[in-house]
C-alpha cells in the first residue's frame, strides 16, 4: 500500500505551463510531412502547414515550441529560410540522414505556425557555425519595428509588423554537435552572443544557455559562475534510453525486465534536477535562472526499414508512463523548472503524433499530455508519498509516482502512475487542509505493457474514464491498474 499526503495550505509554486513545451526539429519527418507539406498539397493544410496537425496541436494547448534545433540549429543560417520559397537556397542536413533541405519551412512558416496553435516560439541560435552579426540581425529581422534593412526585408517578405517572441537559445549543445567546446569556451561565447540579443522596443527576450547533458555538472558549475548573470534560463538534456548509445533498444518489442529498467532511468531525471539544481542555487539562490529542459523523452533504435537519421520510433504505453513519471518530477521542481520540451513533436522520438501520408495518429504520449494539461499554470501542492515498492529482481524502485495542483477555480488535481506492470496499487491519500466533495478521473492503460496504436489501430490506447477512487471525508483511496497512468479531479 501506497500512503500519500497532499498539503493543501502549502504551495510549491506555479507549474509554469511552458512545462508542457514542445521541440521541432528539422529532423526526419518531423518538419517535412509531420507539419510543413506545402500550399499545393492534397493533404488539407493551411498556407502549407497541414490541418489535422493544427488541430492535434490547438486542442492540447501547446504552450510553447522550440525550433529549428536540436544540432540542426547550429548549422541553420535563417537568411536562407526567407523570401520566395523557389528562390531559396538548399543545404545539406549533415546530422539527420545528409538530406537535402530546400528552406521552405523558414522564419515565417514558424511564426505563422506558432501564431496557429497559440504557442509562444522559442528559437535556437546558430552559435556553432554561425556569426554574432547572423544572430543579432535574426533578432532585428523579427522584432524591429522601424526603417532598417532588417526590418524592410521582413515588410518585403509578406510581414508589415514585427512579432512579439521571448524565448531564444544560444546554441545548442555547445559541448557536442554544437561545436565541441569547454564550458569556459563556450560561458564566454554565451556572453559575447547574448549581449548582441537585443530587446527593440517593449520586446523582452528570455535568454536561454546552452547547458549541460547528463551528469555533466561541471558544465552547469562553470556556466553559471562565468555567465550566470547574463542568463535568463539555463538548459539541460537528457533522454531515457533503456539499453546503450550504440543499442538502446526496440520502441515496441521490449519485456518485463526492460520495461522495469526505462521506468528506473526515468527517475533518474529526478537526481539530475536536483543535482544540477543545487549548483544553481549556490549562485542564484533566488531561483532567477530558470533551469529548461529543452531535450527529453524516450530514444529507442529506429523502425525496422527506416532511415538511421531519422529518428523514427514507436510509442507504446511504457512512452504514456515515461511522461507522466517526467511531469510529476518537473512538477516537483516547479519552483527551478521553468519549461520543457519533449524531444520531439511528429515523427522522431517520442513523438506525440505519427503521420503516413495523410493520415496521422495521437500516441500514448499525447494522450498524457491532454490528461496532464490541467496542471499548466496551476500551484504545485507539498506531497509526500511513501510509496510501496515495485521489485525486479535485486532491484527495486517505488510503485507509485504523484503529484499534485490546484487550480484558480480551486480545483485539485492529482497525476499518478502506477509503474508496476503486473499488480494493481492501492493509493491511500491524506488530503490535509482541502475540503472537498467530488471525484472523478480519466485513465490510460492497456493490455499490454508494449501496445501501442498505429495507423490501422489508432485508439488502442486511449484514456478512458476512471471510477476506482473513493473519497470520503479527507481521505481517498485510489486502485490504480497496473502499467497505468491516471489523473483525478477533484472539486
Ligand atoms: O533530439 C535529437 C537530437 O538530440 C538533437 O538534435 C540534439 O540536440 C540531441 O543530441
Amino acid at each position: 500500500m501506497t500512503k500519500v499526503i497532499i498539503n493543501g495550505d502549502i504551495s510549491k509554486g506555479i507549474i509554469n505551463k511552458n512545462i508542457y513545451g514542445h521541440f521541432a526539429e528539422h529532423l526526419g519527418r518531423c518538419i517535412y510531412e509531420g507539419i510543413w507539406v506545402g500550399e499545393d498539397s492534397d493533404i488539407p493544410n493551411t498556407n502549407g502547414i497541414r490541418n489535422d496537425v493544427l488541430q492535434a496541436l490547438k486542442d492540447l494547448q501547446v504552450p510553447v515550441l522550440r525550433w529549428p534545433g536540436g544540432c540542426f540549429a547550429d548549422e541553420y543560417h535563417w537568411k536562407d529560410g526567407v523570401g520566395p520559397r523557389e528562390q531559396r537556397p538548399k543545404m545539406v542536413n549533415t546530422h539527420w540522414g545528409g538530406v537535402v533541405e530546400n528552406n521552405h519551412f523558414g522564419t515565417h512558416e514558424f511564426m505563422e505556425l506558432c501564431e496557429l496553435i497559440g504557442a509562444e516560439p522559442y528559437i535556437c541560435g546558430n552559435v556553432g557555425s554561425g556569426t554574432v552579426q547572423e544572430m543579432a540581425q535574426w533578432i532585428e529581422y523579427i522584432t524591429f519595428d522601424g526603417d532598417t534593412p532588417m526590418a524592410n526585408w521582413r515588410k518585403e517578405n509578406g510581414r508589415e509588423k514585427p512579432w512579439k517572441f521571448k524565448y531564444f537559445g544560444i546554441g545548442n549543445e555547445s559541448w557536442g554537435c554544437g561545436g565541441n567546446m569547454r564550458p569556459e569556451y563556450y560561458a564566454d561565447l554565451f556572453r559575447r552572443y547574448a549581449t548582441y540579443v537585443r530587446n527593440f522596443r517593449g520586446n523582452n527576450i528570455y535568454r536561454i544557455a546552452c547547458g549541460a547533458s547528463d551528469f555533466n555538472y561541471r558544465w552547469t558549475e562553470v556556466l553559471m559562475r562565468e555567465a550566470g548573470y547574463l542568463m535568463d534560463g539555463l538548459s539541460l538534456h537528457y533522454y531515457t534510453i533503456p539499453g546503450t548509445w550504440e543499442n538502446k533498444g526496440s520502441a515496441t518489442e521490449f519485456d518485463e525486465q526492460t520495461w522495469f529498467i526505462t521506468l528506473k532511468k526515468t527517475l533518474v531525471m529526478d537526481e539530475l534536477i536536483t543535482r544540477h539544481g543545487k549548483i544553481m542555487d549556490q549562485y542564484d539562490p533566488q531561483k532567477r535562472v530558470g533551469l529548461i529542459i529543452d531535450e527529453w523523452g524516450a530514444w529507442y533504435d529506429v523502425e525496422p526499414g527506416t532511415n538511421p537519421g531519422f529518428l523514427y520510433q514507436q510509442n507504446t504505453l511504457r512512452d504514456a508512463l515515461i511522461a507522466g513519471i517526467n511531469f510529476n518530477i518537473f512538477h516537483k521542481h516547479c519552483e527551478r523548472v521553468q519549461m520543457t520540451n519533449i524531444a520531439q513533436t511528429i515523427n522522431v522520438l517520442q513523438a506525440i503524433i505519427l503521420t503516413d501520408g495523410a493520415k496521422m495518429i495521437k500516441t500514448p504520449t499525447y494522450h498524457v499530455f491532454d490528461m496532464y494539461k490541467v496542471h499548466q499554470d496551476a500551484e504545485a501542492l507539498e506531497i509526500s508519498c511513501d510509496s510501496a515498492e515495485y521489485r525486479m529482481g535485486e532491484q527495486s524502485i517505488p510503485e507509485v509516482s504523484v503529484s499534485a495542483s490546484r487550480n484558480q477555480q480551486g480545483q485539485v488535481h492529482i497525476s499518478l502512475c502506477n509503474l508496476n506492470h503486473a499488480q494493481e496499487s492501492i493509493v491511500e491519500i491524506d488530503l490535509r487542509g482541502l475540503d472537498l466533495s467530488s471525484v472523478n478521473g480519466t485513465v490510460l492503460t492497456a493490455d499490454q505493457i508494449n501496445t501501442y496504436n498505429d495507423f490501422d489501430n489508432p485508439d488502442a490506447v486511449v484514456p478512458k474514464s476512471f471510477n476506482d477512487a473513493k473519497l470520503q471525508q479527507n481521505k481517498l483511496v485510489v486502485t490504480l491498474p497496473s502499467k497505468s497512468v491516471v489523473v483525478l479531479a477533484l472539486q
